[in-house]
């Protein structure tokens, strides 16, 4: 098993693919994800585009349907939610299928939907994806970092951090495992963060872009960590289901 990290989508490489990738966007995309899924929704359907979310699920009727959109952390006007976790409830999703637009997660699973295996991870279910890692070995793995409009996030590397630490529990031992330097970056920074991860939600950038929209309380949701015993998985490109 061969671990690599992205600090963004954009930094994957082009001209290959892992066996398995695991995207990453703990504020809030791939939290949301796990909480509609844990919440018994049919599937989350990703979009990078917001217009063929809009077209796509207007094939579902709206009871068996939530469009979910979001734009700089702001509700999508014609969307049912935005991309709170919280408002996520099982009344809300359960047995429908969840139409989901991001301003970065989404995107981030559309740069790696080709991959035979894609899997997304956040604190709140980062054991479920972990145990299934062990159980699998795939050969290459790729933790895909949603970030923000391309720049570094650090509640996505801090959480791709605890998941490299938890799979390579000792480096020295694991030097063949490390695909590049941003594994041993990511799991130093889980290391310095890992028992106080709200405070470095509160110092990241997009966490205070949250505080200033009102969403602390997701915040607070999103460093419970394995809150949730769920594993997202794609079944087809752009189509998430609990594994
Ligand atoms: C993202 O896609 O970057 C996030 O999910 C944005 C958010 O929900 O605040």
């Amino acid at each position: 098993m061969k671990l690599f990290v992205y600090d963004t989508p954009e930094l994957t490489p082009t001209d290959a693919l892992p066996d398995c990738a695991v995207v990453i966007d703990v504020l809030r995309a791939t939290t949301t994800i796990a909480t509609v899924l844990a919440g018994g929704a049919e599937a989350v359907q990703a979009f990078s585009d917001i217009d063929q979310l809009m077209d796509t699920s207007e094939q579902w009727s709206q009871r068996r349907r939530v469009r979910a959109g979001e734009r700089g952390g702001a509700k999508v006007e014609g969307c049912d939610l935005g991309n709170s976790p919280l408002e996520c409830s099982c009344d809300r999703v359960q047995g429908k299928r969840f139409f989901l637009s991001t301003t970065n997660g989404t995107r981030a699973l559309q740069r790696v939907e080709k991959a035979p295996m894609v899997l997304t991870a956040a604190f709140v279910n980062e054991q479920s994806v972990i145990q299934y890692l062990q159980q699998e070995q795939p050969e290459t793995i790729w933790l895909v970092n949603s970030g923000w409009q391309g720049s570094y996030s650090l509640e996505d590397t801090a959480c791709a951090g605890a998941i490299a630490h938890q799979l390579l529990p000792n480096l020295p031992n694991h030097l063949d495992n490390i695909g590049n330097d941003e594994v041993i970056g990511a799991i130093a920074l889980y290391s310095q963060w890992q028992t106080h991860l709200l405070e470095l939600f509160h110092l990241s950038s997009h966490g205070q872009r949250l505080k200033r929209l009102g969403k602390q309380a997701d915040l607070d949701y999103c460093a419970k960590r394995n809150s949730l015993q769920v594993l997202p998985k794609q079944k087809e490109p752009g189509v998430l289901v609990a594994f």
